[in-house]
Formats: structure tokens, C-alpha cells, sequence
């Protein structure tokens, strides 16, 4: 088998650069390990930058995410009880749009459905060879049989777990593990609010999402090895009833139908790139999800990608791909420090070595936020970089 460029992983990131090299006439090979019924069952984020939508419309991938996203114009920020909107059209001009990482992977499937793109689903032992040379291929097992993808590139959008990082020989990684992790429930409830809520509450972070006018998404800061089995659903409510609670307001309650506990980490490569080896999305990093930005981080990175390989491919311009790497980590680090921000911001840090540091950290938490209330400037950085970097 021979094709241009191998994909490997067909998340948001290898789906989406499958995309940008069709309508360049650019031929590619998706390889998945997992099942296209598992692929379209995970649940994740849920938040798209305008550059994102940008890039999505651009592409004429906007059909459903027209249909079904939901503008927002800003997010509410509470500490115990006091409410405060940050309004990111009057602040920067811009918005974000609520529709879920299932629905834009679904999406993308169908539309790669429709124009015949080879994906292959459940391949096993994908292993990467001849990465520094002009003859770089890709071997797996396919339903038992061995095969071997011949290709010019190989890019490796395999997320966290995936072998292509590994493949990077000398690789560092820069790490950060919380304490912490979100418990997230997906519910059978119209959402309480308009925007969305980020909560700081003595007990721990709370926010209120939503996936659409029907279903809610609301998250807990949990202990990170927490379990799953110890908390019911009415011990769920009662928490978000608790840290979310705010006077003349209502959080409604509805059938849970989704529950899981994620850990928490910040993870940056020092490199995205190694011989005809790119790497993309959560490949390459990870991010707390307080800032919303894992999903848009696999968007620009591809983005990014995709103009290089079409610049490398049609034109024998490398400039791009020599630079991929560079340029996708420094718009990274810049998502890397928000997203550490608005983690450390909101959530209870009961690592503090004893009471007294843990309450200087909180009452400095409170004060935080509380200048952001009162401050433009602060309002308008945190507008800008929640609805998004330049790509
Ligand atoms: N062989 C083939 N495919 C693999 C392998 C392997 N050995 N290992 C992993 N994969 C696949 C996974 O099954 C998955 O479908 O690679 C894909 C990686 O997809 P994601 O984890 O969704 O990563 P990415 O496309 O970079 O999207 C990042 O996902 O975790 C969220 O918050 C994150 O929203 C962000 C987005
Ligand atoms: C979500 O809807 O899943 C979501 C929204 C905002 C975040 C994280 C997750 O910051």
C-alpha cells in the first residue's frame, strides 16, 4: 500500500487533517485503533473558538455545527455565590460556540463517508519505521492481516497513549499533574443558565455546560483518585446545588445519563516534529480542561499542518514543515499558561502543606477573581484568549 500521507488516529486532529489534504487533492490513509461505534461514543470537549468555527466553515464542515452549535457571547465566573458575566463581545468582538467534540467527530466521519476517504477502523500494532529517511512507512495488522503503508509523511495524531511520540527519539517532556480531577455528568435537563458558569467554592470548582438546549453538562472538582462508585446521583446534585448556588437562581435537576471522574494534567512535548514524523493534537499536548482547550489546540495545530504539507507536497516548499513545530509551540505554550491560570484560579488547592496555607491560597483565589470583576483590562485578556488565539 502507498499513499502520501499516513494519518495515524482518527480523533478530531487525524480527522480533520484528512480533510484539509482532500480538498488539496493530497492523498491520505487514516489508521484507528479503536472502532468507528467507540469513536463516536466518547464524550468530551465541548467548547469551539471562533478560529475554530472559522476554519470549520472554511472547509465547508459547518452544516451541523450551523445547526446545532450554540453561540455564546461570554461565560459567568462566580466565587461563593457572586455572579459575574464577562462579556467577550463587548470586550474583544468576539464568541464561542457550545457543540460537542461527539457531534464535530460525527460530523467529520459522515462527510468522510461521503467522499470515500480510506479509514481503516480497529487496526492493531501500528509501529513507525524509516522516520529519518526519504522512505518512511507505517506496519499494522488489519483483522489479522500484516500490512505496511509506504509514505512521504507520516503524522501522528494519536493522542496521549498513541505510538507515535514515542517514536521520537531524545523526546522531552515539560509535565504538570493536579491533585484533582473533574467529575462530569452529562443530564436529562435543560440547562439553567445562558453562558456557561465556572464556580469557586470552598468545597471545590463546579461548572455548568451544556451540549444543547435539552441536555446539560455540569463538572465537579474531585480528589483525583477518587471513585466514580462513591458518589450517587443525589450526592452529585447536592454538590452542584452547593458550589453552583447562587441567590434567585435555580439549578434544575434531571436524569443522569453519563458520569466519569478524569484526571487532570498539563503535558507539552519539546518537539512536534522528527524527520517525516509530525505530530498533532493531543500527540504533542495536553491541557487542563478550565480553559476549554484541548479540542482547539488539535484544530489549530492541524491547521497549521495541513498549510505546510499542501505547501510541501504541491509546491516542494519545505518551508512550512521545517517550521511546524516551532510554530505549534509557541501558540501551545500560550494556551498552556491560560489553561494553568484559569485551573489554578478556580479550583481548591488542598495540596497547600498545612490550614493556613491553604487558606492564604483561597482568600488570594477571592481576591483574584475579584479584581477581575472589577478590572476591564483583566476581563478583556481573559475574553481574549478564551475565545481564542490567532491560528
Ligand atoms: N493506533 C491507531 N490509532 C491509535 C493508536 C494506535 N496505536 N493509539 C491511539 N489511537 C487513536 C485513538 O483511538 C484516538 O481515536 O488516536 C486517536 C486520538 O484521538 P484523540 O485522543 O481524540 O486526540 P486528538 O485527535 O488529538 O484530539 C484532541 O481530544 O482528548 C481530547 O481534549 C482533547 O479535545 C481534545 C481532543
Ligand atoms: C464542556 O462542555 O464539556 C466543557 C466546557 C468548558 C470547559 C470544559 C468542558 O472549560
Amino acid at each position: 500500500m502507498r499513499t502520501k500521507v499516513a494519518i495515524i488516529g482518527a480523533g478530531p486532529a487525524g480527522l480533520l487533517l484528512g480533510h484539509i489534504l482532500q480538498r488539496a487533492g493530497i492523498g491520505f490513509t487514516i489508521l484507528e485503533r479503536t472502532s468507528r461505534e467507540h469513536l463516536l461514543g466518547r464524550i468530551r470537549a465541548g467548547v469551539l473558538e471562533q478560529g475554530s468555527v472559522d476554519v470549520l466553515g472554511e472547509l465547508g464542515l459547518d452544516a451541523d455545527l450551523r445547526e446545532r452549535g450554540l453561540t455564546h457571547h461570554g461565560i459567568h465566573l462566580q466565587h461563593e455565590g457572586q455572579r459575574h458575566h464577562v462579556d467577550f463581545v463587548d470586550l474583544v468582538g468576539r464568541t464561542v460556540t457550545i457543540y460537542g467534540q461527539q457531534a464535530l467527530v460525527r460530523h467529520l466521519l459522515a462527510e468522510h463517508d461521503r467522499i470515500g476517504s480510506d479509514i481503516r477502523f480497529e487496526v492493531a500494532d501500528v509501529e513507525l519505521h524509516g522516520l529519518d529517511g526519504s522512505s518512511p512507512h507505517v506496519s499494522f495488522t488489519d483483522g489479522g492481516t500484516a500490512g505496511v503503508l509506504d509514505c512521504d509523511v507520516v503524522v501522528g495524531a494519536d493522542g496521549y497513549h498513541g505510538p507515535s511520540r514515542p517514536a521520537v527519539p531524545g523526546l522531552r517532556a515539560f509535565e504538570r499533574e493536579y491533585p484533582f480531577g473533574w467529575l462530569g455528568i452529562l443530564a436529562d435537563v435543560p440547562p439553567s443558565t445562558d453562558d456557561l458558569i465556572y464556580a469557586l467554592h470552598p468545597d471545590g470548582f463546579a461548572m455548568h455546560s451544556m451540549r444543547s438546549l435539552e441536555v446539560s453538562r455540569l463538572y465537579l472538582q474531585v480528589d483525583r483518585d477518587e471513585s466514580i462508585d462513591d458518589w450517587s446521583d443525589a450526592r452529585i446534585w447536592d454538590a452542584l446545588q452547593t458550589r453552583l448556588g447562587s441567590d434567585g437562581w435555580t439549578l434544575h435537576e434531571g436524569a443522569i445519563t453519563e458520569k466519569s471522574i478524569t484526571p487532570m494534567r498539563s503535558f507539552v512535548v519539546s518537539t512536534m516534529s522528527h524527520g517525516r514524523l509530525f505530530l498533532a493534537g493531543d500527540a504533542g499536548h495536553i491541557v487542563p480542561p478550565t480553559g476549554a482547550k484541548g479540542l482547539n489546540s488539535a484544530i489549530a495545530d492541524v491547521t497549521l499542518l495541513g498549510r505546510a504539507l499542501v505547501r510541501s507536497i504541491r509546491d516542494g516548499d519545505e518551508a512550512g514543515l521545517d517550521g511546524y513545530s516551532d510554530a505549534a509551540l509557541a501558540r501551545q505554550w500560550k494556551v498552556q499558561q491560560f489553561s494553568q491560570w484559569m485551573t489554578d484560579m478556580l479550583h481548591v488547592h488542598r495540596e497547600a502543606p498545612d490550614a493556613s496555607a491553604r487558606d492564604f491560597r483561597y482568600r488570594s483565589q477571592v481576591g483574584q477573581l475579584e479584581y477581575l470583576f472589577g478590572s476591564r483590562h483583566a476581563q478583556e485578556s481573559l475574553a481574549e484568549q478564551y475565545a481564542g488565539l490567532p491560528f
